[in-house]
């Protein structure tokens, strides 16, 4: 039905005849000459209708925004002065010579230039929201990104196979999505929650090399970067150890970022060890674009006279660390005030604080209500260690490591961007040597920290079990200016060691059988050493345009309750189709 794009007439097509299809994206009548700017996916183009014309006028005469119009007509120049330099078309028009109502439109629920249109209206009419053009730029987008991805990942060998949506629940620390059976009463497949355990029984099927772009579901607490379903970028290997999957993984992502972006990436990512991580950031998805750091105190503060501090000192599990802002002596008390009520979000009892005056002024140099709970020699370690300077202001985190490292790592984020510290636009790294446990004190066992399939790096079980706090695991995360894009670990391929992980995590041998009683199984008949990973791909996308949630990357998200405004899914079913499934309701909502 057209000849070009809207976005595509530029001055290479002047005087030649056009046909366009598209959306009347905004009418003006300027005394007897109208001017409709048509609108498809390529961009935006002025059309020109003169009363000489009078079929195509009367036409023009009853479209209102967002009709779709058909327009047949011929390029020429924008008189001089009218030219708009922000369009790519800005230095055109068409003149049009017909105008065709293809369809007309009732006026929309929200204006398509609107940025503060509700959430919930956008998803309700997503359809319209998508005609916007920063949408349409970022679908665009993940389609490049997906396809430089399948193109590097073709090359290198990596077949692409489907695994089943109908399946077994995969452990992956949610909670399932449950389709029940209709020919098995009272039983239920759950979604993947990762395709984690068919890409390792392709390994064991000696498929060497696969990948999947695929969905994945789980039924969790919704943040901005997660949702219910969301696309991994799925891969796995056999024979390759971390250090190779790691450099084929960022040379995939380099080389991503190169042909989308135009961006290059450091070669190679810099590699952090968990441990460092978390003393240094407070978190195992670093921002490094954020200069500040924290600095260990634990060790100073024991015996000091300020309560708050020695007891967390003298804790095992506890930790007392700085975090020095440079210049922060500028913040006002209500800025301070505004801090401490956001590190109270993680469970932080307060937030005391230092502003230093003159680092070389002795006590008297150094102001805050602590400093005379403080001796002289524990004030002048805490400057040496902070590298602090005059003008300078620190703050204190002391409670169990855990509520010092997620208050004061979210508090160095918040500070970086409150106070314009971010450096450069990207800062990938790999974190490495995770822990292959974690306590649960609540329900006093141990949980695996990536998944239960993560091999550690001790191959001997005994050894394993003699001490599973200090054991580290084969594990590793791709982070992205502070987001966690990807992660993966090499897999336990030796059935023993699996048996002694699932053990270790309080899975008794029946509940194993049940459960992974096919791993199991796959596992004694010539399984290879394999490992690989998952990309999150909305939160790459959303990264790469610069979206604030991954909602926006995503044509047709839920909300943050797990629902879908649109389809109002999810939503109840009759009487009959509970019968066929043999479900009773417990209660109707
Ligand atoms: P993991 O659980 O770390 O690993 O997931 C891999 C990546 O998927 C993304 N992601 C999400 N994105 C949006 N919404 C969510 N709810 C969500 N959950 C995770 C993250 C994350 O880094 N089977 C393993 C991978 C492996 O070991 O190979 C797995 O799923 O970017
Ligand atoms: P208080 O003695 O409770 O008035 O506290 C003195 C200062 O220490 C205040 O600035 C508090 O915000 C701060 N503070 C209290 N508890 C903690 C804590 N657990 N970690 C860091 N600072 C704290």
């Amino acid at each position: 039905m057209r000849s070009h794009y809207c976005g595509q007439i530029t001055e290479s097509l002047l005087d030649q005849a056009v046909t366009l299809c598209g959306w009347a994206h905004r009418r003006r009548d300027h005394g007897g000459v109208i001017f409709i700017d048509l609108r498809d996916r390529e961009g935006l183009v002025q059309v020109v209708i003169d009363p000489d014309v009078p079929d195509a006028f009367a036409n023009a005469e009853r479209v209102r925004n967002e009709f779709v119009l058909r327009v047949i007509g011929r390029v020429r120049r924008r008189p001089e002065g009218t030219e708009n330099f922000n369009l790519p078309t800005g230095a055109v028009e068409v003149l049009a010579r017909e105008i065709e109502i293809l369809n007309r439109s009732e006026p929309l629920p929200f204006q398509l230039d609107d940025d503060d249109t509700s959430e919930e209206v956008r998803l309700r009419y997503r359809y319209l929201d998508l005609r916007r053009p920063v949408m349409q730029e970022r679908l665009r987008l993940r389609t490049r990104v997906v396809s430089a991805l399948r193109q590097f990942l073709e090359q290198h060998g990596f077949l692409d196979i489907e695994t089943p949506m109908l399946t077994k629940a995969t452990p992956e620390g949610a909670r399932d999505y449950l389709v029940p059976s209709r020919t098995h009463p009272g039983s239920f497949f759950a979604l993947p929650q990762s395709p984690q355990l068919f890409k390792q029984l392709l390994m064991m099927a000696g498929m060497d090399r696969y990948y999947q772009i695929v969905r994945c579901f789980r039924d969790e607490d919704l943040r901005a970067d997660r949702q219910p379903e969301f696309t991994q970028i799925d891969i796995e290997t056999s024979f390759l150890d971390e250090q190779q999957i790691t450099d084929l993984m960022e040379a995939m992502i380099r080389q991503m970022f190169k042909e989308v972006l135009a961006v290059e990436l450091p070669d190679p990512f810099p590699r952090m060890p968990y441990e460092t991580a978390m003393q240094r950031y407070g978190s195992d998805k670093p921002d490094l674009r954020i200069p500040l750091e924290l600095t260990e105190l634990s060790d100073l503060m024991a015996e000091v006279d300020f309560k708050v501090f020695a007891a967390a000192a003298q804790d095992p599990q506890g930790r007392v660390a700085a975090l020095r802002v440079p210049e922060g002596g500028k913040l006002t008390r209500r800025e301070i005030d505004g801090y401490t009520e956001f590190v109270s979000r993680y469970g932080a009892k307060g937030l005391a604080y230092i502003k230093v005056n003159k680092v070389s002024g002795g006590r008297d140099g150094l102001q805050a209500p602590i400093v005379k709970f403080l001796p002289d020699e524990v004030l002048a370690k805490i400057l040496t260690r902070t590298g602090a300077e005059n003008g300078d202001l620190i703050f204190f985190g002391a409670d169990s490591t855990k509520v010092v490292n997620d208050a004061l790592g979210a508090l160095r984020v918040k500070l970086g961007h409150d106070l314009g510290l971010v450096h450069g636009e990207w800062a990938p790294l790999w974190v490495v040597n995770f822990p292959m446990f974690e306590w649960d004190g609540k329900e006093q066992r141990w949980n695996a920290l990536h998944h239960p399939f993560t091999a550690p790096r001790s191959d001997d079980p005994a050894e394993m079990r003699a001490n599973p706090g200090q054991c580290l695991s084969r594990a590793y995360d791709m982070v992205l200016n502070g987001t966690e894009v990807g992660g993966g670990s090499v897999r336990i391929h030796r059935q023993e060691m699996q048996s002694a992980v699932f053990d270790l995590l309080g899975i008794a041998p029946d509940e194993a059988r049940a459960k992974f009683g096919f791993l199991l199984d796959a596992l004694k008949y010539g399984c290879p050493p394999h490992g690989g990973l998952a990309f999150g791909l909305d939160r790459l996308v959303m990264l790469m345009t610069g979206a604030q949630s991954i909602r926006d990357v995503i044509a047709f998200p839920k909300t943050q309750s797990a629902a879908c405004p649109l389809t109002q899914a999810p939503a109840p079913v009759t009487e009959v189709q509970l019968r066929d499934l043999n479900i009773r309701l417990r209660r109707v909502p």
